[in-house]
């Protein structure tokens, strides 16, 4: 006899199974729409579109217009892929990313990834808006991140978990090494010599679900764990990349420093973080386009 439990097992593994396929038939579309073969891939955060707009030759795909691709729901996101030349290297831009928070699951969140590896992507770029934890940042800096801390994937929200499709990698992928450190050297050397250097900072990322900001016990309690900014994406994408092999660099523009003290009458709002990305977008930018140059 066959048990409820028998077929949701069934049926999960099914459903992993029509996964890769899914990542592929996608990867296979984008391929014939197009030449460009990039190796870089960069997922532009909240209110940093603006860099796939940089990309010279253009072929632009918005996502309800990819088959099987999810759709972007988030305010300050454009929702579409980008491929074209970065200072004549070629590259597919992320206009827009998906959120846990939004609702979708994360094995939807980290798709794009998967196709990305499908597409023959060897370097993702990863950039987020971010709080700052870290008593030494200002608003308006620009952390190289160097480390992340998965809360959601502490509480079993790993993309990784469930069957592991070997095509992609491994069962237990290493993440002492995710973010590339000789990518974290050519970009501190970017930005000296682009005169950035009195707002880089580096450190550890933290990502919470979200939406709701945190409590002040709950900085507290990220500050003990030396997180240095906290956000509400890139992680997941990051494990998934890794899990694929691919070598990851990432940053976090610090929108506005996270509330840590019950005296402080600051309150952190969504238009302050919208604001500080307008601010500092260029110098983002800049960053990230002399760096894709030397990879
Ligand atoms: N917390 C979480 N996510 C964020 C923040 C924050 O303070 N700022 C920008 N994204």
């Amino acid at each position: 006899m066959t048990s409820s439990y028998t077929v949701a097992h069934t049926r999960r593994q099914i459903l992993e199974i029509i996964y890769y396929s899914d990542c592929s038939d996608t990867a296979d579309w984008l391929l014939a729409k197009t030449d460009i073969r990039p190796k870089v891939a960069i997922i532009c955060g909240s209110g940093l579109g603006g860099l796939a707009d940089l990309l010279d030759n253009k072929k632009v795909f918005p996502y309800n217009k990819i088959p099987r691709f999810p759709h972007s729901t988030v305010q300050g996101h454009k929702g579409q892929l980008v491929f074209g030349e970065l200072n004549g290297k070629q590259c597919v831009c992320m206009q827009g990313r998906f959120h846990f928070y939004e609702g979708y699951n994360i094995a939807t969140v980290t798709y794009p990834v998967r196709v990305f590896f499908l597409l023959g992507i060897e370097t993702l770029i990863v950039t987020n808006a971010a709080g700052g934890l870290s008593s030494k940042f200002k608003v308006g800096d620009i952390m190289l991140i160097k480390d992340h801390i998965n809360i959601p994937g502490f509480a079993g929200q790993n993309p990784l978990c469930g069957r592991n499709e070997e095509r992609f990698g491994v069962r237990f992928p290493c993440m002492s090494d995710a973010y590339d450190r000789d990518f974290v050297r050519m970009a501190r050397e970017t930005a000296q010599e682009l005169g950035c250097d009195s707002f880089l900072q580096e450190g550890v990322y933290c990502m919470l679900a979200g939406p709701s900001y945190e409590t002040i016990a709950e900085c507290r309690v990220l500050q003990k764990l030396r997180a240095d900014a906290v956000g509400m994406s890139t992680v997941p994408e990051v494990v998934v990349a890794r899990h694929c092999g691919m070598r990851v660099f990432g940053l976090s523009l610090i929108t506005n420093k996270v509330v840590s003290d019950y005296n402080s009458t600051e309150r952190v709002n969504h238009e302050e973080v919208l604001e500080t990305t307008r601010m500092r977008t260029k110098d983002l930018q800049n960053i990230v386009s002399n760096l894709v140059t030397k990879m």
